[in-house]
């Protein structure tokens, strides 16, 4: 998808981090954009600051919820008549041992990290087919190729959108060629998703009570998160060249796939014949 200036994107999670990075390239690129998030103050505020670069609208959103999905859709359509970019980005996540995870964690992070994706390419699907062209960003990570201790929630949540993805992207090259989709799979970018925890629902205990004894394992990763991340600026340049190059896949840190290259070692080395 080349062509952006007057044409419409939904950005959920577009009230922080990569979201409102997204957004701010596409008001710069002359699109107009809305943003969906649950934070009502965030929200608020980004829309505010976003208005600056062009026309912004704002929906409270939770991504989780398919009837909030469904009334972004409407909202989205009501105000602009089209949506032609649709980044389903809202993310929730961090460090905990699955011995200490409890059922509201396990549904919180699915609900946001996988259904949310789901329902928004459900949802939007009509929309989208609808145009001449279009385009589906689905934020996945890293995480969705490498596996390891202490991330199993979001971890079983990317892999899942990584999955979703590339079936979307088999499926719709024959039915619905005018509309690319991608997988974003950042690895460390500057945010400040160590925030992630103020809206989850009742019944999520916060990690840090649930699991102290990875209270300093949380404290680096957040730390390199913050200090060492990419900027979303370039996440965003990155996303606009690849819609332009019509890709499926979108690596800002591309030299993590080499720990990807070693996991597929390992798992086919298991292929061995036994003794
Ligand atoms: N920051 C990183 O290092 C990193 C790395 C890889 C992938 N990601 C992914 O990037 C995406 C964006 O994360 P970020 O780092 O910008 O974090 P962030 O916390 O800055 O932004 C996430 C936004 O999503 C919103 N959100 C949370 N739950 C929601 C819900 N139920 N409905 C609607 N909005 C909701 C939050 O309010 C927030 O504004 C996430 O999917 C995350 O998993 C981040």
């Amino acid at each position: 998808m080349r062509e952006l200036k007057n044409r419409v994107a939904v950005v959920t999670g577009g009230a922080n981090g990569i979201g409102k990075g997204l957004a701010t390239r596409f008001l710069t690129e002359g699109m107009r954009v809305v943003i969906a998030d649950n934070d009502r103050g965030d929200l608020e505020r980004a829309a505010a600051e976003l208005a600056r670069l062009g026309e912004v609208l704002a929906v409270r959103t939770d991504v989780a919820d398919a009837a909030s999905v469904q009334a972004l859709a409407d909202a989205a359509v009501d105000r602009f008549g089209a949506v032609h970019v649709l980044c389903n980005n809202a993310g929730v996540g961090g460090a905990q041992r699955f011995s200490t995870i409890g059922q509201a964690t396990w549904e919180w992070t699915l609900g946001v990290n996988l259904f949310g994706v789901i329902h928004g390419c459900r949802v939007f699907l009509p929309i989208l087919a609808e145009q001449d062209e279009a385009y589906v960003v689905n934020t996945a990570s890293m995480s969705g190729f490498l596996t390891g201790g202490y991330l199993t929630p979001y971890n079983v949540s990317k892999a899942g959108v990584v999955s979703l993805t590339e079936g979307l992207a088999f499926e719709w090259a024959e039915e619905f060629p005018h509309i690319g989709v991608a997988v974003l799979c950042p690895a460390y970018t500057a945010t400040a998703i160590r925030h992630d925890e103020r809206n989850a629902p009742p019944g999520h205990v916060p990690r840090a009570q649930a699991d102290p004894s990875l209270t300093g394992h949380r404290d680096k990763v957040n730390r390199t998160i913050e200090q060492e991340g990419l900027p979303v600026s370039a996440i965003a340049d990155l996303v606009v060249r690849a819609m332009a190059a019509r890709r499926t896949h979108i690596f800002p840190h591309p030299e993590w796939l080499r720990t990807w290259a070693d996991r597929v070692d390992r798992v086919t080395a298991q292929a061995r014949p036994l003794p």
